[in-house]
């Protein structure tokens, strides 16, 4: 599939603003890549597609689960939020034809990161957070370091959705707080070098 037709069939499976949401991170993954020198077709495709199981609703989700005997925890279970980067992975491979291993783990690791991220999942983890429809406060402060220091960047966006998840009495998902923690520890060896 090239991506014109994987343009299309993602804006059929997606709401407007997602299928927006997902161009603009698009955009956002291509520029960083060109910056990081990493691939930029693979950050184009990954930016794409990397939310396309956003809008697939809860059966449908289930019926993945079943049919790719998905092993989640009770954590990612009951969050949308962490199913649909999971179920992406295999949608992405199943129904776009994405056989590379990158695009489909950048699109597996979206939501929570993990520790020792590849260039290619730190670029879609921070296009995620910064392309132009997001507009809370520390998405400025990401977009100033955006362009010097992914590494940066991913704190404070960790930093940021723990804070959110306890101000909103959520559980915090221990991935997260293994990509905050692999963020500090490898920013405290930079400023050691
Ligand atoms: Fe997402
Ligand atoms: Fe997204």
């Amino acid at each position: 599939m090239d991506l014109k037709e994987m343009r299309a069939k993602l804006k059929k499976s997606l709401s407007e603003t997602r299928y927006i949401h997902s161009l603009n991170v698009m955009e956002e993954a291509v520029k960083l890549a060109v910056h990081y020198n990493a691939d930029v077709e693979k950050a184009r495709i990954a930016g794409l597609l990397h939310d396309c199981a956003k809008n697939i609703g809860k059966d449908e989700e289930e019926r993945l689960v079943r049919k790719y005997g998905i092993v989640t925890d009770d954590i990612q279970r009951q969050s949308s939020a962490l199913m649909h980067s999971i179920i992406g992975m295999y949608i992405a491979r199943d129904e776009y034809g994405v056989d590379d291993e990158e695009i489909l783990s950048a699109i597996y690791w979206h939501t929570t990161g993990r520790p020792g991220m590849t260039l290619l999942e730190k670029i879609i983890f921070v296009a995620d957070y910064i392309e132009p429809g997001r507009n809370f406060d520390v998405v400025k402060r990401v977009r100033e370091y955006v362009y010097e220091d992914l590494d940066r960047c991913i704190l404070l966006c960790t930093d940021s959705t723990i804070m959110y998840l306890i101000q909103k009495g959520k559980v915090i998902h221990p991935y997260t707080l293994d990509t905050r923690n692999d963020a500090v520890l490898t920013l405290s060896r930079k400023t050691f070098l």
